[in-house]
């Protein structure tokens, strides 16, 4: 059986040694680094723009798996590809034209996605099915790291993967995702996790990507 892909959120990671914690991350075998901009409209909280992508993409070899919660992702699109995302994702309900917004990054030939709120259904994934890469499945509401996974949500993995069927097409959950409850999500088919708090707040980093993949 094929191991569920980690995504560590830096949102949780030591901000003053960041070049540092990308060197753990490789280190510990996260298989992609999860980067949350928010622009404090779309979600609560501010967190980091460009530029830190630019500065990360240079310090690190794993994939940049951009998550935007901007308002708006038309505005910024061309300059967060241009920093060196490798996998972008935004919600479609921020966007005014979320399908020229998926064109751009799938015509930078970089990996595309569409995150779904918790209140959101899962059917919004519909009309993008031909467009999308991967489907980023909110666990929580965006905002903040280390917030308690919504039960209700593990219901909607099986609807994306019933969604997706006979397309190449992979489920990433972002929110709450912890040691204990991967087992479940794993077994519902999910290929790959965000996890902030349940690696960066661990005693034992690397033995938690270890754990989370296993
Ligand atoms: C929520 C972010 C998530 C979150 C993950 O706004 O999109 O990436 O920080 O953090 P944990 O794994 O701690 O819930
Ligand atoms: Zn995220």
């Amino acid at each position: 059986m094929e191991t569920i892909k980690i995504s560590p959120s830096l949102l949780s990671a030591d901000w003053l040694n960041l070049g540092g914690e990308l060197d753990n991350l490789a280190s510990w075998g996260a298989d992609m680094v999860h980067c949350d901009v928010i622009d404090g409209i779309f979600a609560p909280n501010i967190t980091f723009g460009m530029p830190m992508i630019k500065s990360l993409k240079k310090a690190s070899k794993l994939p940049l798996d951009v998550h935007l919660m901007i308002t708006k992702p038309e505005r910024y699109i061309d300059e967060f590809i241009r920093a060196g995302s490798d996998i972008l994702s935004f919600h479609p309900e921020s966007s005014e034209c979320p399908h020229e917004v998926l064109a751009k990054i799938k015509g930078a030939g970089i990996k595309a996605g569409i995150a779904i709120n918790p209140d959101v259904s899962v059917s919004v994934a519909e009309e993008f099915l031909d467009e999308i890469d991967f489907i980023l499945l909110m666990g929580v509401f965006p905002g903040f790291g280390g917030q308690k996974f919504i039960p209700a949500v593990m219901d909607k993995i099986d609807e994306c993967k019933k969604l997706t069927v006979g397309r190449d097409i992979y489920i990433e959950l972002d929110g709450g995702v912890t040691i204990d409850n991967i087992a479940q999500m794993k077994r519902r088919g999910l290929d790959a996790a965000v996890a902030g708090n349940a690696v960066f707040a661990a005693s034992d980093p690397a033995l938690a990507v270890k754990l989370l993949k296993a």
